[in-house]
């Protein structure tokens, strides 16, 4: 029995695919390279020593997708294919809705059709809007999304709950992923945004480069300590590890449709970053106060107890560690 990733090349998939084949699993990665390179494939069998069975094609082609069930016994569909980029998801809403929902929907009714019901789906801190609470716990309300990626994650896990109602024979997890870093300790896969890039990390690591002239911290008035935004920021080894924990619940328990925040449950403020980056690299990272960024928020950071005690899992990588392998892959790969 398999384990089926569409978008499993990319960042999250493919560091996620790396931590399943180390815990003994079987995988099927499926990805069509929009937002990802052909030599992840081999860089995933390089760091495990293990193969695995990949199918080149679009998640929206029902047809190809239909064939890949129908050629392998699939046990469980870990979902990272969809389209992550905020701002784009603004310019291009139609784009955006149909290739996360729709693609969604299409893997849904295949694994239906085959009887296949175990599904882990990629959501984001992002459905809570402006938080209820901080630290955010998973019963905290959802909604006020500011974009529409944030609203194609909060509409998919509208459909997972009504899924799950309707036929309680499925087994459905929802991961709401804080803010991913890092890169695998071995330099060999990791973020490579394309053009330049919105995210915090990412772009840090690309002024200590010199390929940019400086950071734009955008915002120092916020109710926060040192008045820059606040954020829970997870290296993606430990996010990866999360979807194996989810997984063997999957396997072990009831059935059920179970929500877990995977965070640290710590926050840092943009300057924290800005310095730790600094002395895990010993590199200067320059910036300058600019105005915020619509749609963002004070502080965010996760209550991640929940996972703790219903998983077995906790983020155990320091934010030097994030910093160190961010700055590992650029050295690396550049
Ligand atoms: C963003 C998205 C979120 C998505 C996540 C993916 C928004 C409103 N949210 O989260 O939906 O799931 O990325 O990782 O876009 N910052 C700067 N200068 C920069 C870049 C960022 O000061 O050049 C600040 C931001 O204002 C924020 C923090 O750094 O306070 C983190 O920003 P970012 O990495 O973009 O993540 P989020 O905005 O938290």
């Amino acid at each position: 029995m398999a384990i089926l990733l569409p978008g499993g090349a990319g960042y999250i998939g493919s560091h996620t695919a790396v931590e399943l084949l180390n815990s003994g699993k079987d995988i099927i990665i499926v990805d069509n390279f929009s937002n990802s390179k052909p030599e992840v494939l081999d860089k995933i069998k390089k760091i495990t020593g293990k193969d695995f069975k990949f199918y080149e094609l679009d998640y929206l082609d029902k047809e190809k997708i239909e064939k890949v069930f129908e050629e392998n016994k699939i046990d469980a569909v870990l979902n990272f294919a969809g389209f992550k980029a905020v701002g784009e998801s603004v310019q291009k809403p139609l784009e955006y809705y149909h290739n996360n929902i729709t693609g969604c929907l299409i893997l849904l009714e295949t694994m239906k059709k085959y009887n296949v019901k175990k599904f882990i789906f990629s959501s984001s801190a992002t459905v809570y809007g402006e938080p209820e609470k901080i630290p955010i716990t998973e019963d905290c309300k959802t909604g006020g999304t500011t974009n529409p990626y944030g609203t194609s994650k909060l509409f998919i896990e509208q459909i997972l709950k009504d899924l799950y109602k309707s036929d309680n024979t499925w087994d459905i997890c929802i991961l709401r992923y804080f803010n991913p870093v890092g890169a695998h300790e071995s330099g060999l896969i990791g973020e490579e945004p394309k053009g330049i890039p919105n995210n915090l990390m990412p772009y840090i690591a690309r002024v200590a480069a010199g390929t940019l002239k400086e950071l734009s911290v955008f915002g120092n008035d916020y109710d926060t300590p040192d008045g820059t935004g606040v954020r829970d920021y997870i290296h993606v080894v430990d996010l990866a590890k999360g979807h194996v924990c989810a997984l063997n619940k999957l396997d072990k328990e009831e059935k059920g449709l179970f929500i877990y925040n995977l965070g640290t449950g710590k926050g840092y403020s943009v300057l924290d970053m800005v310095k730790a980056f600094e002395s895990a690299t010993g590199k200067k990272v320059p910036y300058k106060i600019a105005p915020r960024r619509a749609g963002d928020i004070a502080t965010c950071y996760a209550d991640p107890k929940k996972a703790k005690e219903e998983l077995g899992w906790e983020a155990t990588k320091t934010l030097e560690d994030m910093c160190k392998d961010s700055w590992n892959y650029i050295v690396k790969n550049s």
